[in-house]
């Protein structure tokens, strides 16, 4: 009777860590997307390019999850009307120039 519920417990452990996230996003087609649509705010609130953001010591993104899941939020709080895709150059971008996930 029990055994049924042994058999689903496997199924959740498939999907291991990838050599590089976002490896299916060019950092290039990122930068021009991000830097078109995502700086004003940032830019406000921090000064500068706003890349501030990005590095400070209490930044909200700890893991590349949350970076592809915040670029996410951002993009549809935001109206950019992104596709998938577009929100994957950009994770790509952020990704290699400041948060370095592995
Ligand atoms: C309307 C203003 C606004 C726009 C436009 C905007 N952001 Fe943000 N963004 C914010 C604010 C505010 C925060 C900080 C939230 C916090 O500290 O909890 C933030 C934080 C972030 C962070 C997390 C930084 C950290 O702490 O690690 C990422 C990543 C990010 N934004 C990506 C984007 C991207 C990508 C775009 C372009 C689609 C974008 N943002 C456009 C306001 C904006």
């Amino acid at each position: 009777m029990k055994t049924l519920t042994a058999l689903f417990c496997g199924a959740l452990l498939a999907s291991g860590a990838h050599a590089a996230p976002f490896a299916k996003g060019d950092p290039r087609t990122g930068k021009s997307l991000h830097d078109k649509a995502c700086i004003s705010c940032h830019a406000n609130m921090f000064g500068g390019d706003g890349s501030k953001i990005y590095t400070r010591a209490d930044r909200k993104v700890k893991t590349a999850q949350q970076l592809a899941a915040r670029i996410s939020a951002c993009n549809a709080n935001t109206g950019t009307g992104w596709f998938p895709e577009d929100e994957a150059h950009v994770a790509a971008y952020l990704n290699q120039q400041y948060y370095k996930f592995k």
